[in-house]
């Protein structure tokens, strides 16, 4: 497949939309942080098959970082991501250079209430108004039809679905289904800090969040199933569990107790061996 164009500024990016949007083209955008697997390839793939046009953006937000995570230690790898946009046919890849996103003077500040509370929110407290400012910026830079990001980040979906409605901005938001390793581990850059050991420890996660899913969906209490299933991720070797928690696809609203009667989401987030893991699947 030929190789996608590349550009960095601003400037080259827009002359590129202008082309296409002159010519009728549409565009589906994939905002990512570089380091990509197959499952950054599949949102790839989605894409294509929506808009005429995809776009991929690689950018390591440091906003969305606190002090003291993984910024300067994110895995970086330009040339191979590039290689694998390559083979799915993305169009153009969007790399904004160093210090172009924040200047100096930045002093604009997103915050999204509601589905961005809770959860994610309660232990990184800054992180989604660090991706809320990035992705409105990213949008408004590339103006596409639609933007796909993964239901890993589930409450980031939501996040964004939010934000994009709330700001007017005529783009639609599409999920898409979480990519999976042949032992059910969810995708991530960061699976890449593992080693064997911890592999092993780490798929226990998505075994062992399945497990509890199904107990509630066959009349399991909330709250006696997610207790289990805490006690069990320790037991694996899991160091500390930031949550595990059940609430409404929609709102993000947390049912602490009683038993699921419509469908619901299992959301959860967890530290094993240094590395902090999140998956989240239908009850
Ligand atoms: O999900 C991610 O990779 C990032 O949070 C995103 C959406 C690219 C913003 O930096």
């Amino acid at each position: 497949m030929k190789s996608p164009d590349i550009v960095r500024t601003q400037k080259d990016l827009r002359g590129q939309i202008w082309e296409w949007r002159g010519l009728g083209e549409t565009i589906a955008f994939v905002p990512t942080m570089g380091a990509l697997h197959s499952g950054h390839l599949s949102l790839v793939k989605l894409a294509k098959g929506k808009a005429l046009k995809v776009v991929v953006s690689i950018f390591v937000n440091p906003t969305q970082f606190a002090p003291g995570e993984d910024f300067e230690s994110y895995p970086r790898t330009e040339e191979a991501d590039i290689e694998k946009l390559s083979s799915v046919g993305c169009d153009l890849v969007y790399i904004p250079r160093k210090g172009s996103m924040y200047n100096a003077h930045h002093a604009t500040h997103i915050k999204v209430g509601g589905v961005a509370e809770n959860l994610e929110t309660d232990h990184r407290p800054t992180f989604f108004e660090g991706v809320a400012l990035v992705v409105t910026k990213l949008l408004n830079r590339v103006a596409p039809d639609i933007a796909i990001f993964g239901e890993k980040d589930y409450q980031q979906l939501a996040t964004i679905r939010r934000l994009v409605a709330d700001l007017d901005m005529p783009i639609d938001i599409i999920g898409a289904p979480i990519a999976r390793d042949d032992h059910g581990l969810a995708l991530s850059s960061r699976n890449q800090y593992f080693d064997k050991d911890g592999l092993s420890k780490a798929r226990q996660l998505n075994e062992i969040m399945f497990e509890c899913a199904r107990t509630m969906r066959n009349g399991a209490d909330i709250s006696d199933a997610t207790q289990r299933a805490q006690s069990e991720l320790l037991a694996a070797g899991y160091s500390s569990i930031d949550y595990i928690s059940v609430a409404c696809p929609d709102s993000l609203e947390i049912m602490t107790s009683g038993t699921v009667n419509k469908p619901m989401r299992l959301l959860v987030a967890a530290h094993c061996e240094g590395v902090r893991l999140i998956d989240n699947c239908q009850v």
